[in-house]
């Protein structure tokens, strides 16, 4: 079968997701929320997988990382500490024509990437040589020392200097005033300097992609915190916060869990849960939603260890992605040479969506902002007494411990695993067209272990199967199914990713074997009733990812 590009297989997941119970629109009868959805009954199964596996990598298998489960509503003063209430803004822009609201830094990103697109005439050497040129200018932007990158329109600037001569002369132009389009965007960004966010947009002829006109009113920050009323609906009530975060409850409750589990730094506290942000650029399916789940790691550290174990977690994140099976080019790390103000290491998992190379997990060392900010706001100490001894012998002592964390999205590795698995196979012969639609999950992840089919409705078929799945049902989530032909079954269990498929026949009746189906090579074979467990069970086993 032809290769589908990549917009036509993004748009079949996104219809085999609706078409198998994964994922529906949230309040779909009245046309849908913008960027909220619903998990159907094999979505909310893989969700729960995935969940699964995160929590048996990070809380099982470290005995120095418990879970918690903290509430979703906050004391808002949470949020103050955090720096969200001043500082979670995006930079939006609004066409006058159109009507559309825009953040103004991706509307510069997409003019940026419109021209290192040119890149692409670039020889391979010399595209390594680019960005290796680009890291260089981009970290001296960062350390705000690129007040000197002068815009695209002077004529003599220092990236035409010798240095970096690129034979690709007519491309090299048009890369060139990307990057410096970058640089600036990066300096007005750290400087929130708005009106020179509006003035890139205007120099650089930024149009609307809806009405096509620059018409653009000024740039203004709009918070992406949802708030609420706490309390009575009269006056008195307090503003309080749908967490745009997980990791602020974490945060609140280091000292609790330090100390009723006599936890030794350094350990982490994980946690699963909700969070809220009203992006205002939502799109790509449940790629950037309102409503969303985080999986998230805190792990505290001693100051001066902080560099250590973020190369840690940056390797032991990554391993967990890869063991999937997944294939490694499809990941990559993206170093942040743009860091948060309160981290001092920060990198991107990124997975190549069809749309692109996009962020599915944070790996930040965060300092002891975080906790030292709580500590001031809160009025209360967080910090851990550490008696081991240090290399002259004396206790650490006091001290607000550094925190790395790890960030990783739900439903952005929900719609990478079902991206990766989803598969239209061309299984035509000579004589017969035929294909199948496959979701090829880790057997693990797969909503049901196992399907059983009798045969056909008679002869005590359909009894012989029932007994077989009640014993399986208690260690596999199975599913029975009695209609249609035999080969459909097999179908539909492929396209929601069933890694066996048992059929129960008349010989099963005088020998108690069955035929076993395996999903992938569609190879069966004939096997004992009484040895389903064990092939089953130590194909869908945590350990095939674990160990
Ligand atoms: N505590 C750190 C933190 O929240 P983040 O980079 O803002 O960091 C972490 O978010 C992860 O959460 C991202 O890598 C992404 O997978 C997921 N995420 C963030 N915003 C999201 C949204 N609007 N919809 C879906 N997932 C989102």
């Amino acid at each position: 079968m032809a290769q589908k590009n990549n917009d036509e297989q993004f748009k079949n997941v996104i219809s085999h997701a609706k078409e198998y119970g994964f994922v529906f629109q949230s309040s779909e009868i009245y046309d849908g929320l913008s960027a909220v959805y619903d998990y159907g009954q094999l979505g909310a199964e893989l969700k729960n997988n995935i969940k699964t596996y995160w929590w048996k990598a990070m809380v099982q298998m470290h005995e120095n990382i418990v879970g918690i489960d903290s509430a979703i509503f906050m004391h808002p003063k949470v949020w103050k500490a955090s720096g969200h209430v001043d500082g979670f803004n995006d930079p939006m822009i609004d066409n006058k024509d159109s009507k559309k609201r825009y953040r103004a830094d991706q509307l510069l990103e997409n003019k940026i990437d419109e021209l290192y697109s040119e890149l692409a005439n670039f020889s391979a050497e010399n595209k390594a040589k680019f960005e290796e040129f680009q890291q260089e200018i981009l970290g001296l932007s960062d350390e705000g020392q690129a007040s000197w990158v002068p815009t695209f329109k002077d004529e003599e600037t220092i990236l035409d200097h010798a240095k970096y001569p690129f034979v690709e002369e007519a491309s090299w132009r048009f890369v060139k005033k990307g990057l410096t389009l970058e640089v600036e965007m990066n300096l007005a960004l750290k400087s929130e300097n708005l009106a020179q966010l509006k003035d890139l947009i205007v120099d650089y002829k930024v149009i609307c992609p809806i009405s096509k006109t620059s018409n653009w009113t000024d740039v203004r920050q709009f918070n992406l915190m949802f708030s609420t009323q706490f309390g009575a609906m009269a006056e008195g009530s307090d503003e309080v916060y749908l967490r745009p975060e997980t990791a602020q409850g974490i945060f609140v409750n280091f000292l609790n869990v330090q100390k009723s589990g006599r936890m030794k730094i350094p350990f982490g506290i994980a946690q699963i849960g909700k969070a809220f942000r009203n992006e205002v650029i939502a799109r790509q399916f449940i790629m950037r939603m309102r409503e969303f789940e985080q999986m998230e790691m805190q792990f505290f550290v001693r100051p001066g260890e902080d560099k250590k174990w973020f190369e840690y977690w940056k390797e032991a994140r990554l391993k967990w992605h890869k063991a999937l099976g997944t294939p490694p080019e499809k990941y990559r790390y993206h170093d942040h040479v743009k860091l948060a103000h309160y981290a001092n290491a920060a990198t991107d998992i990124e997975f190549e969506f069809p749309f692109g190379f996009k962020e599915v997990e944070g790996i930040h060392s965060r300092t002891d902002f975080d906790l030292t900010q709580h500590q001031e706001f809160s009025g209360k100490k967080m910090q851990y007494f550490d008696n081991d001894l240090n290399e002259e012998g004396k206790p650490y002592g006091n001290y607000v411990p550094y925190v790395i964390e790890t960030s990783i999205g739900l439903d952005r590795m929900f719609l990478l695993t079902m991206i990766n698995a989803f598969e239209e196979q061309d299984l035509s012969t000579e004589d017969k067209q035929d294909s199948r639609t496959l979701l090829r999950l880790h057997p693990a992840l797969a909503p049901y272990k196992v399907a059983v089919f009798p045969l056909t409705k008679k002869d005590g078929l359909p009894e012989k199967a029932r007994e077989i799945m009640d014993t399986l049902k208690f260690d596999f989530n199975c599913i029975y199914e009695e209609k249609d032909a035999i080969g459909k079954r097999y179908r539909r269990q492929d396209a929601v990713g069933t890694p066996f498929c048992i059929t129960v026949d008349h010989q099963s009746l005088e020998d108690n074997t069955v035929t076993i189906r395996h999903r992938d090579s569609m190879e069966q074979e004939r096997v004992a009733i009484a040895d389903l467990g064990n092939i089953i069970g130590s194909a869908v086993s945590w350990k095939t990812l674990l160990a």
